[in-house]
């Protein structure tokens, strides 16, 4: 069997010996290279493709977490293990969100640098074997209620060009299926139910098909189901369709509640949506302070305005700057085109393809499928903006957004 090959990121030249030392004592590891600067070593692990990463964390942990995110996604088939002195729970939470496949505590217990090691060992051997499909998960999200986000996730589930899903994890009150007028039998809880014996023809029952594209996983008939259902179930779960399917669209509540966070987590993509009035702006904002905290990199997050007019009297670039990051989408306010076609049991994008808004939300499809340059959305459209200044060219210099909104610090910008 080949060695495992290992590199080793670490701050403290102690720990750094105490780990080399340890994978010395193994003969089927090798140590491809070691060292203090992750700025360094991080296009030598792009580059030398290592079986595993030692990432040791630190006196500021955060800043590590944000490498290991980092590095997840740019080496997914790297196994990271997150090596810390401080082995609380919420340490090896946060490692693992940030996409540590592993936690070893330090100093090393040796038992238990073993098990670490197996589970490397089992976690490359995977790889090698059946690179699984992954299908791509997107995050519909809005931490304030009524912004529209069940609109633009079923219509954004619509427009996307192969095999979707739509997740409704509204688990106490999910109405997704009225918005596709569809009747489904079973829901995410019989599958959570089913998990361990599910396979192809068990999950096709449990979704309520649409069109040949696009299936719905409902929420819970009876809130009460939804009682059983814990965060790591929605991994499983989530794990189950992106494998079956090529988009998996998620619309979880407004709330930061763990099973939103175990979706939001998962998400290679999330879609902040926000209207333009002060408590959404607002609420927009912690919802970005807390993707921060969490590790989330900045590019995981598009944010998307709907209800959007130009009549509306405040500055969007004031607001983009409060956010720390720019708005990629503008969805035009039309509640009797959005409302007829919820009624209807049918997506805009298919009921009304023709309207302004189907078109943009075709255009942000298409920034998630990779069939259109992110770029063509992420520039602020100069039609748009200029006609939005023109309106109030010097902007009310009484107004001041961030004192209306409240003290908190912006988060930092891209
Ligand atoms: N672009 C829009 N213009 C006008 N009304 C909209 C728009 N998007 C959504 N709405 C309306 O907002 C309401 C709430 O939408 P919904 O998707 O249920 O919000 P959320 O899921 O965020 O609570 C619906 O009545 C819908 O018709
Ligand atoms: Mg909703």
């Amino acid at each position: 069997m080949n060695p495992l090959t290992f590199v080793i990121l670490s701050t403290g030249l102690d720990t750094l010996k105490e780990l080399r030392g340890a994978l010395a004592a193994n003969e089927d590891t090798r140590l491809l290279v070691g060292g203090d600067d992750p700025e360094q070593l991080f296009p030598e692990i792009v580059r030398l493709r290592p079986n595993a990463a030692i990432i040791t964390l630190g006196a500021h942990p955060e800043h590590d977490l944000k490498f290991v995110a980092r590095l997840a996604a740019e080496c997914p088939t790297t196994a990271i293990i997150c090596a810390s002195r401080d082995a609380s729970p919420d340490m090896i939470l946060r490692s693992l969100r940030a996409g540590a496949k592993d936690f070893l505590r330090l100093p090393i217990i040796k038992g238990e640098f073993e098990t670490v090691l197996e589970r490397t060992a089992e976690f490359c051997a995977a790889q090698v074997e059946a690179p699984k499909k992954r299908g791509r998960v997107v995050a519909v999200f809005s931490s304030k209620g009524g912004c529209g986000t069940s609109f633009i996730a079923t219509n954004i589930a619509a427009s996307l060009p192969s095999r979707t899903v739509l997740v409704d994890l509204n688990l106490q009150a999910g109405d997704l299926a009225l918005f596709l007028g569809v009747d489904p039998k079973f829901s995410i809880s019989d599958l959570v139910e089913n998990r361990a014996r599910v396979d192809d023809s068990l999950l096709k029952s449990y979704l309520a098909p649409y069109s040949t594209n696009l299936s719905l996983m409902a929420a819970p008939r009876e809130a009460d189901l939804a009682d059983d259902i814990e965060p790591e179930h929605i991994f499983e779960v989530l794990e189950v369709l992106r494998e079956r399917f090529d988009y998996v669209v998620i619309d979880p509540q407004h709330t930061f509640d763990s099973i939103t966070l175990a979706a939001l987590d998962q998400a290679d993509e999330i879609v902040l949506v926000l209207s333009i009035d002060i408590p959404a702006i607002r609420s927009t904002q912690r919802a970005l302070a807390i993707f921060d905290r969490l590790g989330y990199p900045r590019h995981k997050v598009r944010i998307v305005v709907n209800r959007w007019s130009k009549q509306i009297d405040l500055d969007l670039r004031q607001v983009e700057r409060f956010l720390g990051q720019p708005v990629t989408a503008f969805i035009q306010s039309d509640y009797l085109t959005t409302v007829n076609s919820i009624n209807l049991g049918q997506p805009l994008v298919e009921s009304d393809p023709s309207s302004r808004i189907a078109a943009e939300i075709r255009r942000i499809a298409a920034t998630i499928s990779g069939e259109a340059p992110a770029a063509s959305i992420a520039e602020p459209r100069k039609g748009l903006m200029n006609s939005f200044f023109r309106r109030q060219p010097t902007g009310d210099p009484n107004f001041n957004l961030r004192a209306r909104i409240g003290k908190e610090k912006a988060p930092a910008a891209i």
